[in-house]
């Protein structure tokens, strides 16, 4: 994301003056999630590969969560564009649940309790609903929108990242972070247009969200290295190796600190940061092919 600062437009140029994609759900992918995939699928890296894994058990519940929370708002929406935005936004999380449980099916074949993660996931996020005002949860949702936002423009700008990746998955996160990248503004505008949310409603969300993801993600890793059967000894230099990956400068987290810190100004506006350059080369090659793996094949060539 080191692109995310240098993109940033001319403050005047605010955030109608930044290049907004269309929001367009697409249905019916195929992935071949049904094929041969080799267990650690990253380059056969079980630290990386798990680490992908890891967020793709929390997509199905967390999205489902981020369509509800922005849904408390829908009749609130008095703007015909906002409006459309969301019903877009929540077609394609709908879709992301969706390819990501068939994924997650893979998972659950190896062993891995996709079920008490998502059950647990589900207990949560009651919770948090019971306990927190809608604003809060709707703020929660924008904030886990700029992350995934992040993480999409993260994901596809190194291409050493994802270079040895399967292609099948490859393309399942390319799809993904394309249509994060279209709808990454949409629970934020609901959240400042329509809530009214206040600065420090959006901070504190994002703060929380900041802790909680990683440990999520982290934690459901932990019980994936357990299910491989790889050894305490084993397990403990995977992590230490696998952590100075994730955090050492030049690493995978450092260089998105910029885009992620924008969030905390007070007029940031998703917008106004990051700009994924290969965005245009999925939607052109997959408005071609209609094949999301040629697609994903060429965003990873082109690099974001
Ligand atoms: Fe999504
Ligand atoms: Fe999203």
């Amino acid at each position: 994301m080191g692109a995310a600062v240098q993109d940033l437009p001319s403050a005047s140029s605010g955030a109608a003056g930044a290049a907004r994609h269309p929001i367009v759900p697409r249905v019916d992918l195929d992935f071949g999630l049904d094929g041969d995939i080799p267990r650690y699928w990253l380059g056969g890296d079980p630290f990386k590969t798990r680490l992908f894994d890891a967020m793709s058990c929390l997509f199905p519940e967390g999205e489902k969560y981020f369509i509800t929370c922005v849904r408390d708002y829908r009749d609130r929406i008095t703007d015909p564009v906002l409006n459309q935005e969301v019903k877009d936004f929540m077609r394609q999380e709908g879709q992301h649940g969706m390819v990501h449980t068939q994924f997650n099916n893979r998972l659950k074949a190896q062993g891995v309790d996709v079920e008490r993660i998502e059950n647990q996931m589900t207990r949560i996020l009651a919770r948090l609903r019971s306990i927190l005002p809608r604003t809060f949860t709707l703020a929660q949702t924008a904030a886990a929108e700029h992350m995934t936002a992040i993480m999409a423009h993260s994901f596809f700008h190194r291409r050493e990242l994802l270079e040895d990746a399967d292609p099948r998955i490859r393309a399942m996160y390319a799809w993904h972070a394309v249509e994060e990248i279209e709808h990454k503004a949409v629970a934020f505008d609901v959240l400042t247009k329509v809530a009214k949310a206040s600065y420090f409603t959006r901070v504190i969300m994002m703060l929380y969200v900041s802790m909680i993801f990683p440990l999520h993600t982290f934690l459901i890793m932990r019980h994936m290295f357990k299910v491989d059967g790889f050894s305490w000894r084993q397990r403990a230099g995977m992590w230490l190796k696998g952590l100075w990956w994730l955090y050492k400068p030049g690493g995978l987290y450092l260089p998105v600190l910029p885009h992620y810190a924008a969030y905390f100004m007070p007029g940031y506006h998703p917008w106004k940061a990051g700009k994924m350059h290969s965005y245009e080369r999925w939607v052109e090659v997959f408005g071609q092919t209609n094949d999301p793996i040629a697609a994903g094949n060429a965003l990873h060539a082109a690099g974001a």
